[in-house]
């Protein structure tokens, strides 16, 4: 065990003595306290640092240390809180689906990240331990980001680094986008199915959201036309590349048409490029930002999905006003991203592990992903697979109709399984029975034991 743990599982057991004493009680001595726990005297200090920093005990010099005075709050009455606010904007449900869910026993059949064994986590820890030596560090940067980083994600996109704005994940680029992008109470168009973040980012933003299918080219675009038409919405989101969940990417044609309506409503783009590293054939198509110079795409580019979850680096890159105003914005929720991420992105994606991680990466989603798929098909033969991805994490599935997938997922759950409900990727429209699958977050082995259990629960 570290001193670390050692200390906190000795302020755990004094925790306990502390809440049976009253207030001014004076505890044994260093000395004493080490003889009784066989612990050094650092250790002992330790525990005691973390329950001062607790307000538990307090430390007189050259006296001891006492049990703190514990004023204890009036039982709390929080109905008045409910008149005081107004309506939620942001659907709970929907949110209490993002980011970790289940608990570290479940096995994480749908999840948008990656597995442990498959971030570059040796390397990670070289590049952290390298950049928190640096004293740029622990230096604020620019609000916009570091320039160094803003060249590197620039270039990608075919970007001025002046349009890059750096953001702690695509979550918090969307948000930003979203917000900045249109006012309280307009309309964004969204594809349906689409990520429950990007719904969430909307409705945080204070806008309606108007759905278009999709199909396995990416949003439709005569329903596009129509929807921009009807609502005069000025924003659209979309997922060009291996969109969450449907693993669909936008056709060649369908690029050129999105970006012709974008400019005949003089609407926004909001492009999530989440999965720009991740497609496994040949080229992932370049980001649409790189065929529209006037300003219409907004891009949206993230490193927690090919790099690790808890690297919560990413990007907003826009052009004109739009990116002006963007940047000009972002000072009022946050002076910077933590410049240590900064440097630990960086120092990643300019070194040569980066191409190595994601060859490596790539291969290996490959083969997790036709296992997965492989084990759907003869464990689950009712369940159809409408197309194969061929990059990001996801695989969207269908049921039987009439397939609860609300009580598919509870009872997977209870059996210690993650799925994903599709009802929560559709934007408006009565949700038909889907599911979304992950290939990014478990191991083969893990996958056939869930699979397994969940063909259980589903013939339960
Ligand atoms: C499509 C899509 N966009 C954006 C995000 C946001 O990811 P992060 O904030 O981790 O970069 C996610 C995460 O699940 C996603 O699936």
């Amino acid at each position: 065990m570290s001193n670390g743990n050692r200390a906190s599982e000795i302020a755990a057991r004094l925790r306990e003595r502390i809440e049976t004493s009253s207030a001014g009680a004076k505890l044994p001595g260093v000395r004493e306290l080490s003889k009784e726990f066989q612990a050094s005297a650092a250790t002992v200090s330790a525990a005691l640092s973390e329950l001062t920093a607790l307000g538990l005990v307090r430390a007189e010099p050259g006296r001891g240390t006492f049990v703190a005075n514990r004023g204890q709050l009036s039982e709390p009455d929080y109905s008045w809180q409910s008149q005081a606010l107004d309506r939620a904007r942001v659907d709970a449900n929907r949110a209490s689906r993002l980011g970790g869910y289940g608990t570290p026993d479940h096995i994480p059949l749908s999840w948008g990240y990656l597995a442990p064994e498959l971030v570059p986590s040796e390397e990670l820890h070289r590049i952290g331990s390298r950049a928190a030596k640096s004293s740029r560090a622990w230096m604020m940067t620019p609000p916009a980001g570091s320039p160094e980083l803003r060249r590197i994600l620039a270039a990608e996109y075919r970007a001025d680094p002046n349009d890059v704005l750096v953001v702690s994940g695509g979550q918090q680029g969307l948000v930003f986008a979203m917000r900045t992008l249109a006012e309280p109470g307009a309309t964004v168009i969204t594809e349906s199915p689409s990520y429950p973040g990007a719904i969430l980012a909307a409705q945080s933003a204070g806008l309606e959201l108007a759905s278009v299918p999709a199909d396995a080219n990416g949003i439709m675009v005569d329903r596009l036309a129509d929807e921009l038409e009807r609502t005069k919405a000025r924003v659209i989101y979309i997922q060009p590349s291996y969109a969450n969940p449907t693993g669909a990417v936008l056709s060649a044609e369908r690029r050129t048409q999105v970006i012709e309506l974008a400019t005949r409503y003089g609407a926004f783009i909001i492009e999530d490029d989440w999965a720009r590293h991740l497609g496994f054939e040949g080229q992932t198509p370049a980001p649409l930002f790189t065929e529209d110079p006037h300003g219409h795409v907004v891009s949206i580019f993230t490193l927690s999905k090919p790099a690790s979850p808890g690297l919560r680096l990413g990007a907003v890159i826009a052009r004109g006003p739009a990116g002006e105003r963007l940047r000009a914005s972002r000072t009022a929720d946050d002076l910077c991203v933590a410049p240590i991420v900064q440097e630990i992105a960086h120092g990643l994606l300019t070194s040569n592990v980066w191409p190595r991680h994601l060859k490596r990466l790539r291969a290996e989603l490959t083969t997790r992903r036709d296992a997965l798929v492989s084990m759907i098909q003869s464990a689950m033969p009712s369940i159809r697979i409408p197309s194969v991805p061929q990059g990001g994490i996801h695989l969207w599935v269908r049921l039987p109709q009439g397939t609860s997938t609300q009580e598919l997922s509870a009872t997977a759950y209870q059996a210690g399984v993650l799925i994903g409900d599709g009802r929560h990727f559709f934007v408006d429209e009565p949700p038909a029975p889907f599911l979304r699958f992950s290939y990014g977050a478990a191991t083969e082995a893990q996958m056939a034991e869930g699979i397994r259990r969940l063909s259980e629960a589903a013939t339960d």
